[in-house]
């Protein structure tokens, strides 16, 4: 018999998906047998959520968080304040130039009063701030227009927009490349920055996109415990592994290799044994999909290229990833 991922892992942490309107149907046994927590891929999103001022479209997300309740599933948010998937009108105003400060700042207020609102009681946490860290050495913040516009300090009002909506809501700091050393260490520099301003951040999202080659168990390690060190809760927020390195742009593979889906398991089954040792402060493991008939790696960095990250096949079926991580006791 196959077991419940989620419930092996009762007592470490929580198991989740992100799922779409498509993958709630179509992926609907695998989702609610092996996941206990959802997290909206795109719907939640702000050009998805607030197209236009003042016009909210919560149809998809009032249905995903409908479909995560009808099956006793955990709901995390995803995501507030981000560079990318934010409208244009959100940054202009009626002649197209850019707005000032207080005008964006209070157009972030509404966007959070209203969406952390609407989801009070439903969503237990949110990605308020997603990616602003700079990937490239010497540059601190990534260049985007709430950094242009407000000033550093739009970080801080996000989560503090965010903690008077929802007092009760459990408020992430979100990023990828967050186990290399030099980015990790930015991160760790702008968490900082808000602790010691008093501002309400609850926990470190690690993304954890990442592959057969690295980040290497090490530097997982390292960063969890440096997270730590801040007093966080830490989750890992949307874990795939690629069985393509990022440089790598093939194209022929209509399947995976048997050696990938070998190395695929070995890597999983080590991931998985670092993150059981920190159970007390890792509190979900969240992948970026269910099942490998769908990931956005299908599109990313290669368009049409599929992939197959997860730990179930692309017919639901367990991959020896699986095994991996649900035997470990054995
Ligand atoms: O909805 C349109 C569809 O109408 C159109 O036909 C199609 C053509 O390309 O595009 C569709 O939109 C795509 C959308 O996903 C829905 O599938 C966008 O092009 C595509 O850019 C978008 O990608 C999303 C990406 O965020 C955008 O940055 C991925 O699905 C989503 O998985 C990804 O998620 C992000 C997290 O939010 C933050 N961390 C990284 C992670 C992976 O990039």
């Amino acid at each position: 018999t196959i077991p419940a991922l989620h419930s092996v892992y009762k007592e470490f942490f929580d198991i989740g998906a992100a799922i779409n309107l498509k993958t709630i149907e179509t992926q609907k046994d695998v989702l609610t047998t092996h996941y206990n927590s959802l997290t909206a891929e795109n719907d939640m999103k702000f050009e998805r959520i607030h197209p236009s001022e003042g016009v909210y479209t919560f149809e998809a997300a009032d249905k995903i968080a409908d479909f995560a309740a009808a099956n006793g599933m955990k709901l995390r948010g995803h995501t507030l304040v981000w560079h990318n998937q934010t409208p244009d009108w959100v940054f202009e105003g009626t002649d197209g130039a850019p707005v000032d400060r207080e005008t964006l700042l209070a157009r972030m207020k509404s966007h959070i009063e209203t969406v952390v609102g609407r989801y009070k009681g439903i969503i237990y946490g949110w990605d308020v701030v997603n990616e602003v860290i700079e990937d490239k050495s010497d540059v601190w913040l990534r260049e985007s227009k709430w950094l242009n516009l407000v000033g550093e300090d739009f970080i801080a009002k996000a989560f503090e927009f965010a903690h008077a909506a929802d007092p009760k809501a459990v408020l992430f700091y979100n990023d990828y490349n967050e186990c290399n050393p030099e980015k990790r260490d930015k991160i760790i520099r702008l968490v900082q920055s808000l602790q010691n301003k008093d501002v309400p951040i609850h926990g470190i999202g690690l993304q954890g996109h990442w592959n057969l080659n690295g980040p290497s168990l090490a530097e997982i390690r390292e960063a969890i415990e440096r997270y730590a060190a801040l007093g966080l809760k830490l989750q890992v927020t949307e874990l795939d592994i690629s069985v393509f390195d990022y440089e790598d742009k093939r194209t022929d593979l209509t399947e995976p290799t048997a050696e990938m889906l070998e190395r695929q398991a070995e890597r999983y089954e080590q991931i998985f044994g670092l993150f059981r040792e920190y159970k007390d402060v890792l509190t979900a493991v969240t992948f970026w999909g269910a099942a490998d008939d769908y990931t956005w790696l299908d599109h990313f960095p290669v368009r049409g290229r599929k992939n197959w990250p997860f730990v179930f096949d692309a017919k639901h079926e367990p991959k020896a990833s699986f095994w991996k991580i649900a035997n470990w006791q054995k």
